[in-house]
C-alpha cells in the first residue's frame, strides 16, 4: 500500500508518474481519477471492455454511433458520446478530460460500403487526432496477431498504417495483437449443424482462439502496462482438426470432417479477388489466408472451446424448444 495524497491505494491502481515505492514521491495519476475513452465499444470485443471497465469501476466514456445498442449496458448519459469515428468533425470534445483511449474500432462484418482504409486506418486515426488535441496520455489499439508481417492484406495494410502512425505521434501506447476471437469459431458450430466439417489442407494448422471477455482483461491491464506491444491468444493451442472434434463433441455426434486440398483455397481466394467488391473481397482474402496460417500466441485466459459450442448447442436447443 502507499499513499497518494490522503488515500491509501494499492500500489497496482498507481500508473504513470513515478512508482511510490516508499510513500515519498507524487503521483499525479490513478485509476481512480483517470477516465477512458472506449471507441468500438459496441462490437464483439468492445463490450467486453466496457463490461471490465464497469467491473473495476473505471471511469470511462463510450463513444458509440448508435446509443441504442449501449442501452442494455446501463451506461449512465454523461458515459455516451454520440459520434461518427469515421467523421472527424463528430469526434471534437471526445477526448476531453480523458487519460487513456481504448480503440477496437474496425471493420468485421459491417456493411457500409467503406473501405479498410476509411475505418481500421482514418477512423482510428481521427481518434487519434482528437486523443492528440486533448493532450491524452496513451493510446491502446487493437490490431491483429502477425499483422506487421501482413500488410499485403487490404486489412492488414490498414491497420498497420494506423500502427505506424501511433508510433510516430509521441503518445504511450499499446498495440495488443490477438489470435482469432472466440465470436469467429461459431463457424465450425454451424457447419455440425448442416453435418460435416469442411477444412483446407490437412487439418494440422493450429491456432490458439480467444475468448472476448479475457482478451477485455488484457486491453485493461493494458492502461498501466509498460509493454507496447502485446500477443495474446487463448489458453488452449489446438489444430483445426481438434477444433473440429471439439465442435462435434458438444452435440454429441461423431465426427465429419472432408479435407479439402490446399489448390481449392487458393482458387477460391482468386475468385473472390475477380468478382467480389473490393470491400467484401477484404473479409474473404483475410480469412482465407489466415486459415493456412499458424497463428499462435502466448497463452491467457480460461475460457475453453469446447465450453463454447457447448452453449452454443444448448442456446440452439432452447431456440428450437422455444419456437415449437
Ligand atoms: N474477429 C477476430 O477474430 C479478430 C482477430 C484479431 C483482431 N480483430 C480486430 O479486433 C477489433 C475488434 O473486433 P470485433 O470482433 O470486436 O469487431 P466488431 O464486433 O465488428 O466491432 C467493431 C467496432 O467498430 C465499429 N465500427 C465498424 N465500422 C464502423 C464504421 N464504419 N463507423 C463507425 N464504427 C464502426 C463497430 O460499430 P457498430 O457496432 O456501430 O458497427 C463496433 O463498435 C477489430 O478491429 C478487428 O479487426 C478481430
Amino acid at each position: 500500500m502507499t499513499f497518494v495524497g490522503q488515500l491509501i491505494i494499492p500500489k497496482q491502481a498507481l500508473i504513470w508518474g513515478e512508482r511510490c515505492s516508499s510513500g515519498e514521491s507524487v503521483c499525479f495519476f490513478n485509476f481512480f481519477n483517470m477516465k477512458v475513452l472506449l471507441a468500438g465499444s459496441t462490437g464483439y470485443l468492445g463490450t467486453y471492455i466496457l463490461k471490465e471497465l464497469q467491473a473495476r469501476q473505471i471511469d470511462f466514456r463510450a463513444i458509440t454511433r448508435n446509443v441504442e445498442k449501449l442501452k442494455p449496458l446501463g451506461l449512465y448519459s454523461d458515459q455516451l458520446f454520440k459520434a461518427q469515428v469515421t467523421q472527424k468533425e463528430s469526434l471534437l470534445g471526445a477526448c476531453d478530460g480523458v487519460e487513456v483511449v481504448i480503440s477496437t474500432v474496425g471493420i468485421t462484418r459491417q456493411k457500409d460500403g467503406l473501405t479498410y482504409m476509411d475505418v481500421d486506418y482514418q477512423a482510428n486515426r481521427n481518434l487519434l487526432d482528437e486523443a492528440i488535441r486533448a493532450k491524452v496520455k496513451k493510446f491502446i489499439y487493437v490490431s491483429v496477431l502477425e499483422g506487421q508481417n501482413l500488410t499485403h492484406l487490404q486489412i492488414c495494410a490498414a491497420k498497420e498504417r494506423f500502427v505506424h502512425d501511433l508510433k510516430q505521434s509521441g503518445l504511450d501506447y499499446s498495440i495488443i495483437r490477438p489470435t482469432g476471437f472466440f465470436s469467429d469459431m461459431k463457424a465450425f458450430y454451424e457447419m455440425t449443424q448442416r453435418g460435416r466439417i469442411y477444412l483446407f489442407g490437412d487439418g494440422s494448422i493450429r491456432s490458439n482462439p480467444i475468448h472476448g471477455a479475457d482478451l477485455a482483461k488484457i486491453c485493461v491491464d493494458a492502461i498501466e502496462s509498460p509493454e507496447q506491444e502485446i500477443k495474446v491468444g487463448g489458453p488452449e493451442t489446438l489444430t483445426q482438426s481438434e477444433i473440429a472434434q471439439l465442435a462435434f463433441e458438444a452435440i454429441g455426434r461423431p465426427a465429419k470432417i472432408t479435407y479439402l486440398p490446399d489448390w481449392l483455397r487458393r482458387g477460391v481466394l482468386r475468385l473472390a479477388s475477380i468478382f467480389q467488391s473490393k470491400a467484401n473481397y477484404g473479409t474473404t482474402e483475410f480469412f482465407l489466408n489466415v486459415l493456412a496460417m499458424d497463428m499462435v500466441a502466448p497463452q491467457y485466459g480460461r475460457h475453453r472451446l469446447g465450453d463454447l459450442f457447448s452453449q452454443l448447442h444448448h442456446q440452439a436447443l432452447m431456440d428450437k424448444a422455444l419456437s415449437t
